[in-house]
């Protein structure tokens, strides 16, 4: 228990300081409370000694890059995540930083979208699932956590202002759902509140998103921190539960608190409760200073970074056994990326790493004395370049060797923090350069770097190794992979469409006049492809191996936790490697409209050697189960038959079965607007029915004897209308009474 500064000698001038950055990336050291250093976040430690921003131009010391979370997404494993952020913690602790920012855990909604590189998934629960181990991992060294961006915020375009106009239940189902997740089991130090608006009103403003759901519903009992120049009105971001305006140094802010408290517009207890959770997090900051010493770890992390992002490599095509790379073969390495890597994206979250694996120094260290010839084949630079010539020249190097590897991507210029694309092509040049690579070496390996998904259907080779960004050990993790020292276990967390014409939010994205409308309700990412049976190139949770899985004896058995599965999952190849085994869910006949199956559950193997078995257990948590309800406002478990599936992705689902649930009680208040069906279908409006209005309930529900679309028509009739067909208003009143008891 970290004690709490007290704070009842402080004026209110102080207390109103208190709730603005002191410069840039710290707090205000004010009588008892310390002064607290923040910086950037989420997958390395951006700690700036000299000029600061927030766009991750001026430098910052070094510091190891770990795959950002579009990469370690990709491995699925909540335990790794949890390593990176126990690692993160060490190095901020080695900095001096107190509070990491991150992890950012909005939901790629749109492959468009700028920072999807710094999101995990199109999947609310997986992206809480890592998430939180994430912040368990870094809170457990002393380093507090910040969650972002709180909230719905799913593009760059005018996002600043941009109101993201949101139902509901997708609100609730997709967009808030991994934020609650992990501010109840890993309770972040700090949540960051977003710069956009979220149906109508800025988060930073917004009361009902920080105090009434983020306090109020999900008990969190940390401080509220702005995004670096998201209040545009301090005094009402106070009132609705923002505790500090970062960055801050002018104290102009501070000024308009303490006025708004002369003026009578803001209410004192507001401020101090806002200063109450500054001195909160202070006191979190320095006991956890007190639980490590500064290390140098770069060597050790870097091994770790490459360890890390060696499973998050994807293996998403794999013909002829083509990979892993036999020992001694010539290789023709082609591609601008090979020697200057793509690892990271652009904007706030850039980090100086320690060091920098070049793939093409670790493939030629890796490849056991077979020849390595390299060519540039493109270039993203835009110096006048003949690409022609490149082109002729790296063609001519893949039909000497036995095998080219050719790496793809997309360079920093063309996805960052700041804008969204507007395609998701691979740039022509390097497509035409795989096209005559390929007819001139049927053998070639295709290599990808990006940030955001790209479209692959034009990409015909053979085997495909999808990295995503994978951090400053990319290129040693990357080799490991292309020679089988590790066994790629790697899979997509995000569905890669067939063209952009076909994802959820085409015609929806990046909206107009600030307003962006999720026309696509809950139908986000595979749960629109899904449901409407789309052709994908490749679907969500796909990720080959150099070994093969079979699952086997499924076994469902529901309690009041939810559903537990048991899998067998059995390595019937000639290597050893991990299984990734994910489980799918649908409600047959639910009362709600609902995709065709969600993912509720996940389990990565341990590394099977050939023959070997794990019976694999998951829970599927109840609270995972659960809609929201809009009609009475709150999560509902439906009971019913539950269909489950384990499965390799959510378009490879090996074994299937049915399970009872108990559901949670659901009581829809009758009113006037209840139409005769719903009062039937409620046990006490029902039996008031029979009494109020004679038999009529009996030889309504009697759907022989009136035909079935009679009792259609009739049960849609609001009870409000029977008036026009006779009935007396006063019969109504006594019905709407005695329903509501
Ligand atoms: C970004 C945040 C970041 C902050 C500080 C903002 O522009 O949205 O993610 O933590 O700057 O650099």
């Amino acid at each position: 228990m970290t004690s709490e500064p007290d704070l009842t000698d402080l004026s209110p001038e102080d207390r109103a300081a208190l709730g603005s950055g002191a410069d840039f990336w710290t707090t205000k050291a004010i009588g008892p409370v310390a002064s607290v250093t923040m910086t950037d976040g989420p997958h390395g430690v951006r700690r700036q000694p000299g000029a600061t921003d927030h766009l991750g131009l001026a430098a910052s010391l070094p510091a190891t890059c770990f795959p950002p979370a579009v990469g370690l997404a990709q491995s699925w494993d909540t335990e790794l995540v949890r390593r990176v952020g126990e690692a993160l913690g060490r190095e901020a602790r080695t900095l001096g930083v107190d509070v990491l920012l991150g992890p950012g855990v909005n939901i790629k909604r749109d492959p468009r979208g700028g920072r999807n590189f710094e999101y995990y998934s199109e999947d609310p629960l997986l992206t809480g699932w890592l998430g939180a181990a994430w912040v368990t991992g870094l809170q457990g060294t002393g380093v507090g956590a910040s969650l972002k961006h709180f909230a719905a915020n799913n593009a760059e375009h005018d996002r600043m202002r941009a109101s993201s106009d949101i139902d509901p239940r997708p609100l609730r189902e997709i967009y808030l759902r991994a934020f609650a997740h992990i501010v109840r089991t890993a309770r972040p130090w700090t949540v960051m509140c977003s710069y956009n608006r979220i149906n109508g009103v800025h988060a930073a403003q917004n009361r009902w998103l920080l105090t009434d759901v983020l306090r109020g519903e999900w008990g969190f009992d940390g401080t509220v921190v702005s995004d670096w120049g998201a209040v545009a009105d301090r005094p009402a971001s106070v009132t609705a539960g923002l505790d500090l305006e970062m960055p801050g140094g002018s104290g102009v802010s501070d000024a308009q608190v303490v006025a708004a408290m002369a003026e009578g517009t803001l209410d004192p207890a507001d401020v101090d409760r806002a200063a109450r959770n500054v001195a909160r997090l202070a006191a979190r900051v320095v006991a956890g200073r007190e639980l490590g010493d500064a290390l140098d770890n770069a060597d050790e992390h870097h091994r770790l970074a490459r360890e890390i992002a060696a499973r998050c490599v994807v293996l998403l095509r794999n013909d002829r056994d083509l990979l892993p790379l036999a020992p001694g073969r010539s290789l023709a390495v082609i591609g601008e990326f090979a020697v200057e890597p793509r690892y990271q994206g652009g904007g706030s979250s850039h980090v100086t790493p320690t060091r920098l694996d070049v793939p093409l120094d670790e493939i030629r260290a890796l490849s056991d004395g077979g020849t390595v010839s390299y060519s540039r084949g493109f270039t993203t630079s835009d110096t006048e370049a003949d690409s022609d010539a490149l082109r002729a020249e790296a063609v001519a190097a893949a039909e000497d060797a036995d095998v080219a590897v050719l790496f793809l991507g997309l360079a920093a210029t063309q996805e960052s923090e700041g804008f969204d694309r507007e395609h998701l092509e691979l740039p022509a040049e390097q497509l035409n350069l795989l096209d005559a690579v390929v007819r001139a070496q049927p053998d070639t390996v295709v290599v990808l770097s990006h940030g955001g998904v790209v479209r692959l259907a034009p990409v015909a080779a053979p085997a495909i190794l999808d990295g995503g960004l994978l951090g400053q050990a990319g290129g040693g993790a990357l080799a490991d992979v292309l020679f089988g020292v590790v066994n790629p276990s790697g899979r997509l967390a995000e569905t890669v469409p067939v063209r952009l014409q076909d994802t959820p939010a085409y015609s929806n994205f990046p909206g107009e006049n600030s307003h962006v409308r999720y026309g696509e309700g809950l139908y986000v990412g595979y749960r629109w492809y899904d449901s409407r049976d789309m052709d994908v190139t490749y679907p969500f949770g796909h990720g080959l191996s150099y070994t093969t899985f079979e699952y086997a004896d499924l076994a469902l058995a529901a309690d009041a936790a939810g559903i537990a599965v048991r899998v067998l999952v059995t390595n019937t190849g000639s290597r050893a490697g991990r299984e990734v085994v994910q489980v799918y869910t649908a409600v047959p006949g639910s009362s709600v409209t609902r995709p065709v199956r969600e993912l509720k559950g996940v389990a990565v193997t341990a590394e099977l050697e050939p023959g070997a078995s794990e019976e694999v257990s998951i829970l599927l948590a109840r609270d995972d189960l659960a809609y929201w309800e809009t009609r009475v406002g709150r999560w509902v478990v439906e009971g019913g038959s539950y269909q489950v599936w384990a499965g390799a992705s959510s378009r490879d689902l090996r074994l299937t079965g049915q399970v009872d649930l108990a559901g949670d009680e659901l009581r829809i208040p009758i009113t006037a607007e209840s139409t005769l069906g719903e009062a039937l279908a409620d046990p006490t409006a029902a039996a008031v029915l029979s009494e109020v209005f004679g038999g009529m309930s009996e030889s309504m529900s009697d759907a022989t004897a009136l035909g079935v679309d009679m009792m259609r028509m009739i049960a849609s009739l609001p009870l409000n209308r029977l008036t026009g067909f006779g009935v007396d208003p006063g019969k109504l009143d006594a019905l709407l009474t005695a329903a509501d008891d």
